[in-house]
């Protein structure tokens, strides 16, 4: 949430503009606090400094005010802010979300290099699957593309699963909006899949993280999970997708296995 914007070349700049706002709004000294800083102008060139600089502005604010100030919490603070440096300007924002958004919170097991979730489900939005269609994932390690795409069929709302958000700690915060909004959320959820969505991996391991992960989505009844190595997979339907995120190159070493996907799948 956007709070503030004024023009800013010079530490000094910087400092006064942080000051004009009253951060008393957003922030009491028992409440932790953290400051991320990106972008840059020709003299506050180090985001470091910049987030010392920004943090420093507040804290002495508090000071002065109250005579007490908030901790700085790198991990898991009460309130974060974000500047922006750009074009001789500066934005100051609220971080709404708190821990990156793309960790759902289902997914404490993770197999060998995993997809992010939030990215599975963008390229699940993009490829045009349709919940009516078959999903599989034959490659599907600790289950994430499956998982996402269960979640969209059945109308799960992927911020349930978090533990808060950033917001939760805002002074205006008004937890019976949330309680409404998230049992708004339950209410239109759906009980079955339209089409079957299935994930098979050659590793047992994976195999039970992605078990592991349904599980804690609450998926564990829809969704089929099994060990199979690419190889004996065969056409589970006449038609339906197939969704996958293969091992490659650098970073699993290099397996060659494309040739004998798509051998596979043309075979099916
Ligand atoms: C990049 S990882 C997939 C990660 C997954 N998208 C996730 O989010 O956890 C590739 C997966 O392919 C599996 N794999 C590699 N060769 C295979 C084969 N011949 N048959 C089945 N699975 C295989 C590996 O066990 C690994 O879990």
């Amino acid at each position: 949430m956007k709070l503030h914007q004024f023009p800013c070349e010079r530490a000094e700049d910087l400092y006064e503009g942080i000051q004009t706002l009253d951060w008393s709004k957003y922030l009491t000294p028992d409440l932790t606090l953290s400051v991320t800083a990106t972008g840059k102008t020709e003299q506050l060139n180090h985001t470091h400094f910049t987030a010392l600089q920004v943090k420093n502005a507040m804290v002495d604010q508090q000071q002065k005010r109250f005579g007490d100030r908030s901790d700085v919490d790198l991990q898991d603070p009460d309130v974060r802010i974000n500047v922006h440096l750009d074009r001789g300007g500066c934005t100051v924002s609220l971080d709404s979300s708190g821990n990156s958004l793309h960790r759902r919170g289902y997914r404490p097991a993770v197999g060998f290099a995993p997809l992010k979730e939030s990215l599975a489900a963008a390229l699940i939005q993009l490829s045009g699957w349709q919940p009516e269609q078959m999903f599989y994932d034959p490659l599907c390690g600790s289950g994430t593309l499956p998982l996402e795409a269960c979640l969209k069929s059945l109308h799960i709302a992927p911020g349930l699963f978090r533990e808060r958000f950033g917001f939760e700690t805002w002074l205006d915060f008004d937890p019976d909006l949330l309680d409404g909004l998230i049992q708004e959320a339950k209410s239109s959820q759906r009980e079955t899949l339209s089409a079957p969505i299935w994930g098979s991996d050659r590793n047992p391991q994976v195999i039970e993280q992605a078990i592991a992960n349904a599980k804690n989505c609450g998926v564990s009844e829809q969704i089929w999970f099994s060990e199979m190595d690419l190889a004996d997979v065969v056409a589970p339907t006449d038609s339906g997708v197939v969704f996958c995120n293969p091992p490659y190159g650098e970073r699993l070493g290099k397996i060659a296995i494309w040739a004998r996907f798509i051998n596979c799948w043309v075979t099916c």
